[in-house]
């Protein structure tokens, strides 16, 4: 497969960085993945959702949070007041990583050394798009932002600084919202639309 680019520009265009990525082979999860899955949104919004990394609907479509996440995410961000359209939605892991159970990819939690090859991306999307506000949703979007491991529960729900003048907010990932028991489901679904509003006040 070609062409093999490992190192993210170090100038240009979202679109770019985006074609460079698609050939990225800098940790082992290109192979079994369909695709790269950069993340969208315009180049000046000034609010950044950052998740873990594509599913396996976002895998075969090639846009981020397209699957279950993604329609739980939308929900939310509605509810928060959010326009999907003003912000800019990325992972911290752009190729999908599974194993198989039968017939089915089961997601499986990217490792650190995963996180550390795939940083080159989200940081050139930091710097084109340049946002007032990052939101990491879930440990591995906060481990590759922070740039260690931060406990998503101990610093949910609070401005954070974040590089020259920018601030962060950790939340949850919506995926966690999709696995939790029925009767705490609605309780941490208004938890993650507290944390979003966040966004949705920072807009306004
Ligand atoms: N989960 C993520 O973290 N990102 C996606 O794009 C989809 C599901």
């Amino acid at each position: 497969r070609q062409p093999v680019v490992e190192i993210a520009p170090e100038s240009g265009s979202l679109e770019v960085v985006r074609a460079a990525a698609e050939g990225c082979t800098a940790c082992p999860l290109w192979a079994p993945a369909t695709q790269t899955v950069f993340g969208e949104g315009s180049e000046t919004a000034r609010v950044m959702l950052v998740g873990e990394q594509p599913g396996d609907q976002e895998d075969r479509q090639g846009h981020p949070f397209v699957g279950p996440a993604g329609q739980l995410l939308d929900s939310a961000l509605r509810e928060a007041g959010v326009d999907r359209d003003a912000v800019y939605v990325t992972n911290a892991v752009k190729h999908f990583k599974f194993e198989m159970r039968g017939t089915r990819r089961l997601h499986k939690k990217p490792a650190d050394g995963e996180i550390a090859a795939c940083h080159q991306w989200l940081d050139r999307e930091l710097k084109i798009v340049h946002p007032e506000l990052v939101v990491a949703m879930g440990a591995s979007a906060a481990r590759s932002l922070l740039g260690k491991a931060t406990s998503v529960e101990a610093n949910r729900g609070r401005f954070m600084p974040f590089g020259e003048q920018g601030r962060l907010v950790i939340t949850v990932h919506p995926s966690y919202l999709l696995r939790i028991p029925d009767e705490y489901k609605q309780e941490a679904f208004e938890r993650f639309v507290q944390d979003l509003r966040m966004a949705g006040d920072f807009l306004r």
